[in-house]
């Protein structure tokens, strides 16, 4: 009886852990709708005739075993269908062949609406060690394939581990590869057909060893995540940003700062962030219908045992503007409804009720029990309204609920009733991404997160103005309070352009008087417009050069 009872125990638990749910965990064993764990790894998801396909590395006893193809209708529940690519032929000696045994990663696929063919890259190596770094490409009639080899080669000649696709909205493809033995990453236009590299390559990244890029784009911006380079073992995640894919014009935020010893700066931003959420990143999918909600889909390895390897999918944000991925443990695509609720507002009119989002968190400012911190969006959150000065660029901050105003008593977040007092003043300085560096009037503090943490709860202080703490803030609206607000148009080049416009309009006329020396040895910058500042930083790229400490000749730059 008992032995009856354990059987049919053990069945009860496998058909509960083995049967695809309406969610997705990341970092569980995720199963097929035939109750066996997803193999396909290093992958990518596309979208065709309504429904999903999710291509990957099929492993076997640790090795290759040609690219799987999944199928859904949900993302949740997915259906393993014939191999996209089954190994076919022989060796060659000029390894130009899909032979069993040969080592087929990152598989990425896009459609060629000229050709009508469907198209798949993926890192191809001899099977015995990483030293071709060759791509292997291949065609298909149909999306979930069989794909079929057209060629095996480097492309423009480069080694080429660590691959991927991108297909731009114009129908421009680009192939985009860690090279030089990961040193740099190249970017490469594709030919009409998507079948070979066109030859202006261009060299990106250099000396920054990153690996796993995945691409996408949001309005004039592309997005790149990319992770470091510890083989299988998973390390920061981070990110860099473009408006030109044929050009070497990456960057990260003016004012990045790597706390984690990086370059780039990190995607993730909650506990588990140093190791990318224990994964590696493969691919960032845009969500059919849902405009800029992406997945991060990510790779948890397991070197030993491949095809065990654990999949990391989480929603990926780019309402601050750049791309921020908070852990769940669990979660569906309602996470996407309210993502965007809060917006950018175009223009701090007086009277505006905003929240203040963090630059490097996505996280809102709080105040959950006494004293300022960063937030998810809830019941925290603070809603403040703006109150312009006469001086220009200075404002006060009223707590909307409390109907105190923000104030800097010794350097210290106080509410109070308001008053006629600089202490309750505020400049912002504007930066060219649209943030701001709120700095108070009579002491020139600013508004600062403490240890340059990215995680909910960590506290919000007041210090001097420096570029090594992350004191960058925007304004943001409820869209569902505020329909007669307007959005700014964040992912323009235009936005960027006119916020660098506005900020040298500012640093004019903000002028500097004087500068003094106090007793302490501190240096005071006494502006045109009456404020005093400790340090010589008004904005990330906007400097006081002091050229005449005498003479009294300052320039802002
Ligand atoms: C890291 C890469 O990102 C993976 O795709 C795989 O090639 C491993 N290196 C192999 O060590």
């Amino acid at each position: 009886m008992n032995i009856l009872k354990s059987i049919l125990t053990l069945m009860l638990g496998l058909a509960t852990t083995q049967v695809a749910g309406q969610s997705i965990k990341p970092g569980n064993t995720w199963y097929d709708t035939n109750g066996s764990a997803i193999n396909a790894h290093g992958g990518c998801v596309v979208y065709a005739d309504g429904y999903y396909y999710w291509f990957g590395e099929q492993r076997s006893s640790n090795k290759s075993d040609g690219i799987s193809c999944y199928r859904s209708k949900d993302l949740y529940a997915w259906t393993k269908l014939s191999r996209a690519v089954t190994p076919t032929g022989t060796k060659t000696d000029e390894n130009r062949d899909i032979a069993s045994g040969r080592t087929l990663e990152r598989p990425k696929v896009i459609y060629n609406a000229k050709t009508k063919k469907w198209v798949m890259w993926i890192h191809w190596e001899n099977g015995n060690d990483y030293g071709q770094a060759k791509v292997a490409v291949c065609t298909a009639d149909k999306v979930e394939g069989p794909y079929t080899m057209v060629d095996v080669f480097r492309p423009n000649g480069c080694d080429s581990r660590d691959q991927t696709l991108f297909l731009d909205k114009d129908g421009q493809a680009y192939h985009i590869y860690s090279t030089n033995m990961n040193s740099n990453t190249n970017c490469e236009r594709l030919s009409e057909d998507f079948l070979t590299p066109l030859e202006d390559y261009v060299v990106q990244l250099k000396g920054r060893r990153y690996e796993a890029a995945a691409l996408f784009g949001v309005g004039d911006i592309y997005y790149g995540l990319f992770s470091g380079c510890t083989g299988w073992d998973p390390n920061p995640g981070r990110y860099m940003w473009t408006y030109d894919l044929m050009n070497e014009t990456w960057q990260a935020p003016a004012d990045f700062r790597a706390s984690d010893g990086s370059t780039g700066i990190n995607y993730c931003i909650d506990s588990g962030k140093l190791t990318s959420y224990q994964s590696q990143s493969n691919f960032v999918f845009p969500v059919p219908g849902k405009d800029k909600c992406f997945i991060y889909m990510g790779d948890r390895w397991n070197s030993s045992n491949v095809q065990s390897s654990k999949h990391v999918w989480l929603p990926l944000s780019v309402r601050s503007g750049y791309p921020t991925v908070r852990w769940y443990d669990e979660w569906n695509l309602s996470v996407f409804d309210d993502m965007y609720r809060m917006k950018r507002l175009k223009e701090l009119e007086d009277g505006a009720e905003v929240y203040l989002l963090e630059k490097f968190s996505n996280r809102l400012v709080s105040r959950p029990n006494a004293s300022l911190t960063i937030e998810n969006d809830g019941t925290s959150n603070l809603c403040f309204v703006l109150h312009k000065t006469s001086k220009p660029y200075v404002y006060k901050i009223e707590d909307k609920a409390m109907g105190k105003f923000m104030e800097s008593v010794f350097g210290t977040t106080r509410w109070q009733d308001e008053a006629d007092r600089e202490s309750q003043e505020w400049m912002l300085w504007l930066q060219e991404d649209g943030y701001y560096r709120i700095q108070n009037m009579s002491d020139g503090v600013c508004l600062s997160v403490s240890g340059n943490t990215t995680e909910a709860g960590t506290s919000l202080y007041l210090n001097d103005a420096s570029s090594s703490i992350h004191q960058s803030f925007a304004f943001y609206f409820d869209s569902s309070v505020h329909t007669d607000y307007e959005e700014a148009d964040m992912f323009s080049k235009n936005y960027r352009s006119a916020n660098l416009e506005a900020m040298k309009e500012q640093a004019t006329t903000v002028g500097i008087n004087d500068i003094r020396q106090t007793s302490n040895g501190r240096t005071i910058y006494n502006l045109t417009t009456g404020q005093r500042m400790r340090s010589n930083i008004l904005s990330p790229g906007l400097y006081i050069e002091v050229k005449d400490h005498k003479a009294r000749k300052f320039i802002v730059r």
